[in-house]
């Protein structure tokens, strides 16, 4: 059986990211630079390996000839890292010690531009005492470490078999990601918000998603690595432009209603961690810390010239509801923007759906009815506008439709029952040749079409 490494490059992005924020010794980067060596100790005695090397090709992670598409979206840090060294990959032995990890973390944290060539980033590992992690080759190479091991074939195989879509959609996703988990952690530094990098993505992602959302809402499902935050921007980020889409709104209205989405959560950088992450409920005091995270965000807008006044809005009103309540407490005279209303619908069907470590996801047709007996909590109009677009199966989910075959969701249908659906797998389960995949729209007036069985989650 193959192990993933999945969890071991969220350790390594993790370290990386919170020694950007924190000294060396802090309790923070310590507990990363321990429990690495152990977890990777862990997985090596499970998949029966001496070492670990993640390679890394054209800012994508590979492991035993396999991309991985997860951890390249939420580790381009360590991808960007291995640019730098002007290397191949990274090969870790069993012996890693903890305070190498943290030399490893601090060089990845302080690294601005690419070195040389290879043999400078050798020296260097060698210089901060890093004698337990090799830097490997670039993929080109002969000496490349996925080249020499025993899985070679399998490497060059796949690597062979690249999937342009995919790999487009993985590299959008890298960048959303990259994009908002910056801005939390400048916030989270005091420095000024990259705006223009924000609106430079959200304009890639408004041409990228011209053909449909199916590619690239099934790659935002991912977990995510660290905060729950990031994750959950971009797909709320994702969720609005597919609604706004929906309304036809012109390009620029789109692209600022992306951008909303992917730092309407930015106050959260403010946030102690110790309130972020309680696993349990917070109590008052607490909630009343937390609860400050939208008029905080409203104000680190507000702070920068070039965000737009639907950003401010989307940060500052995304908790309200539509009867009033909710927070931040605002006077009876103010009103909401449409777009805003809209926000604050994208983001509790992505909290509810959203796969946590403490629940289970839940499926859109429950959310909606959590929402619909929520009453007062959300515009009428926005929530409608949303069902239509989203439907019962959004973009992306996997579905077993009655005749057995599998597909994948590429867009909703007029009846929310009945979207249309890549054929991936005939009726017996075998999975079918790309070239045979076909459409099915369950909308469509024909006979004998299937309806779906069941949500695969
Ligand atoms: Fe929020
Ligand atoms: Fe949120």
């Amino acid at each position: 059986m193959k192990h993933d490494p999945d969890e071991l490059v969220i350790l390594l992005t993790r370290g990386i990211s919170q020694r950007k924020m924190y000294f060396a010794e802090h309790p923070k980067v310590a507990a990363i630079s321990h429990s690495f060596p152990k977890e990777l100790v862990s997985f090596l005695e499970q998949s029966g390996s001496k070492s670990l090397f993640l390679g890394v090709v054209d800012r994508k992670l590979v492991y035993h000839g396999t991309y991985l598409i997860g951890p390249s979206i939420v580790g381009s840090k360590l991808s960007e890292f291995a640019e730098f060294l002007r290397c191949g990959g990274f090969l870790f032995q069993s012996v890693v010690h903890a305070d190498e990890m943290t030399q490893f973390f601090t060089l990845a944290s302080e690294i601005a531009e690419p070195l040389a060539h290879l043999a400078e980033a050798r020296a260097l590992l060698r210089e901060r005492g890093i004698r337990n992690i090799e830097l490997s080759p670039v993929y080109e190479d002969p000496e490349h470490f996925g080249g020499l091991s025993d899985f070679a074939g399998e490497f060059n195989g796949e690597l062979a078999d690249d999937n342009d879509g995919q790999m487009a959609g993985m590299f959008l996703c890298q960048n959303l990601y990259d994009t908002v988990d910056t801005a939390h952690t400048g916030s989270t530094m005091g420095y000024s918000l990259d705006i223009d990098r924000a609106r430079e993505e959200s304009g890639k992602l408004v041409d990228g998603t011209r053909e449909g959302f199916m590619d690239i809402m099934q790659l935002v499902h991912y977990p995510d690595f660290d905060t729950y935050t990031v994750g959950h921007s971009v797909r709320v980020a994702l969720l609005a432009t597919l609604v706004g889409k929906s309304m036809n709104l012109n390009d620029e209205t789109l692209l600022e209603l992306c951008m909303a989405g992917l730092l309407h959560d930015v106050g959260k950088s403010q946030i102690p961690d110790e309130i972020l992450f309680k696993p349990g409920r917070l109590d008052v005091e607490e909630r009343d810390i937390m609860e400050t995270h939208a008029r905080i965000g409203a104000e680190i807008l507000m702070g920068h010239e070039k965000a737009s006044m639907l950003a401010v809005a989307g940060a500052w009103g995304h908790h309200l509801r539509s009867d009033g309540g909710g927070y931040p407490k605002a006077p009876e005279w103010a009103g909401r923007h449409f777009l805003t209303q809209l926000l604050q619908v994208c983001d509790v069907f992505e909290a509810l759906t959203a796969i946590r470590p403490y629940k289970p996801p839940f499926s859109p047709r429950r959310v909606y009815e959590i929402m619909v007996q929520d009453e007062g909590a959300f515009d009428p109009t926005a929530l409608g506008v949303f069902v239509r677009a989203v439907g019962l199966y959004p973009p992306g989910s996997r579905l077993v439709l009655t005749d057995g075959t599998r597909g994948i969701v590429t867009a909703a249908g007029n009846d929310p029952e009945k979207p249309v659906v890549l054929i991936q797998s005939d009726r017996e389960g075998n999975e079918l040749p790309a070239e045979m995949h076909h459409e099915v729209d369950l909308d469509a007036e024909a006979e004998d079409l299937p309806a779906v069985e069941e949500l695969l989650m």
